[in-house]
């Protein structure tokens, strides 16, 4: 039995895994990875496989990073953790001081969580308990698009759209207002991203028009819809939403957990609009993808709703055990140094340009319906019918295909559905990234040229499973 074999067995027997159903693995092997080093991960029995989707959007500067590594050792040296409530540490107080500075303008205070989903329940919890602060119980509901995804915990699934996530789960959720996302993938024929996005803002006008007065926040991922498929949408819908939301006194909570730090083009998304949310939700790659902690930006407005005598009650009493975990803060702060001195955002120019010529070609491909790019994103969408973009029914599982023809190859690539996508870490090289299109390039073909016999059943019309 080969090493990866004896990993995989042992494996089975304890582990759960997530987003998983644990049967595929009788005919989907597992990989147990040994070694990361820069773009590539490495099994146990050697095989190399470069991750194009950087360990789920969290690695931007490489596995094994020298500078991150060091800077985590040497916090190991001095301070592991200490709990935040009544104590705080140097990596903290540094860590939020530098966020204040590179976020927009107006968010000067920071509250930890230690995963993104954690981070979105400390959005919606604030700005619900800030109107309550301030006198209007009635704002309690959230608007949220279609296709949003946030996240796993219940209120972050609540505010999310993506069926397969939610549906099993109806009964627990809140009651949020959906609003038709501006996604340009469905935009009519002719019609650019911006006169779509503008277009489509008109439903969220109307919703706010009509529920402001119960509505605490609108949430949304700017610009890139991530686990509804790497949907994208022009900046001028966040310059409307924040317009809005000012006009109707609602907040805006920016969940940038996945395009964060540098993935859209920009270090954080809201700059291509030019706005500031009342709250900006940062996590994955915010420690180079090596530890979990998020980070809640928010206005001293908001804050200073909060702050009052203990007795009246209006402190904001939520805590993760974990938050500002000095280990954590220590990869961050490792990790802006690198954004900093390295001059990431504009090297990434030549790295997005490149991901666009070398994928280019698959917009002519019979069951490519479009290739869409938004900085370091970029998706491929494989349809059955290209002009009238007719998806494959989920149960074909043709992302899976590509996923498995990619292993064999060498690369992690794990579509979303029938959704081929690259967020590579920023330290990939040109070269690599013609490897990557060469190899979904194959996938794709062999992914769409046999029929699949299964069973429909359309429970899950829009089912993103990674394959
Ligand atoms: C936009 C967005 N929000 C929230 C989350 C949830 O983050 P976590 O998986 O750390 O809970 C994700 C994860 O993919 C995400 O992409």
């Amino acid at each position: 039995m080969s090493l990866n074999d004896q990993w995989m067995q042992r494996d089975l027997k304890v582990l759960w895994h997530p987003c998983t159903q644990m049967k595929d693995h009788q005919s989907l092997p597992l990989i147990p990875i040994r070694r990361g080093q820069g773009v590539w991960l490495e099994d146990f029995d050697g095989k190399r496989y470069l991750d194009a989707v950087s360990s789920w959007w969290v690695n931007v500067f490489g596995h094994g990073n020298a500078c991150i590594n060091a800077r985590i050792r040497d916090q190991l040296e001095n301070l592991e953790h200490v709990m935040l409530a009544g104590f705080t540490h140097e990596p903290v107080v540094e860590l939020s001081e530098r966020l204040v500075q590179i976020t927009p303008p107006g968010l000067n205070k920071v509250f930890y969580a230690d995963n993104g989903s954690s981070g979105i329940e400390v959005a919606l919890k604030m700005s619900f308990h800030y109107w309550l602060n301030s006198g209007q119980a009635a704002k309690k509901r959230f608007i949220t698009l279609t296709n949003s995804y946030h996240g796993e915990t219940v209120a972050a699934m609540s505010v999310g759209d993506v069926s397969l996530f939610t549906d099993t789960y109806k009964a627990l959720l809140l009651d949020t207002i959906k609003v038709p996302s501006p996604d340009c993938y469905l935009r009519p024929e002719g019609v650019s991203w911006e006169e779509h996005s503008r277009v489509m803002f008109a439903h969220m006008e109307q919703a706010l028009a009509e529920h402001h007065q119960e509505v605490a926040a609108v949430i949304v991922e700017p610009l890139i819809q991530g686990a509804g498929g790497m949907r994208m949408y022009h900046p001028i819908y966040l310059r409307l939403l924040r317009e809005a939301c000012d006009r109707y006194g609602v907040h805006l909570i920016h969940d940038e957990i996945a395009v964060g730090f540098g993935r859209t083009g920009t270090m954080f998304a809201c700059e291509q609009a030019a706005i500031t949310p009342d709250f900006l939700v940062l996590s994955k790659a915010l420690t180079g993808g090596y530890l979990p902690m998020a980070a809640v930006l928010t206005t001293d407005e908001v804050y200073a709703a909060f702050y009052d005598d203990y007795a009246t009650l209006r402190a904001f009493l939520h805590s993760h055990t974990y938050t500002g975990n000095p280990l954590a803060c220590a990869a961050a702060l490792a990790t802006l140094d690198i954004f900093r001195d390295d001059n990431v955002i504009e090297r990434n120019k030549a790295l997005a340009a490149r991901m666009h010529s070398a994928n280019a070609h698959l917009a002519e491909h019979p069951h490519v319906a479009e290739v869409r790019q938004t900085g370091m994103a970029l998706a491929i969408e494989m349809v059955q019918d290209k002009t009238a973009k007719t998806a494959y029914p989920w149960q074909e599982r043709r992302g899976l295909r590509v996923y498995q023809h990619a292993l064999q190859r060498g690369a992690l690539l794990r579509p979303l559905g029938s959704v081929v996508y690259f967020l590579p870490p920023y330290v990939i090289t040109p070269e690599e990234i013609d490897f990557l299109a060469e190899v979904a390039s194959e996938g794709i073909d062999i992914a769409t040229r046999e029929s699949v016999s299964v069973a429909v059943d359309n429970r899950y019309p829009d089912h993103r499973d990674p394959g």
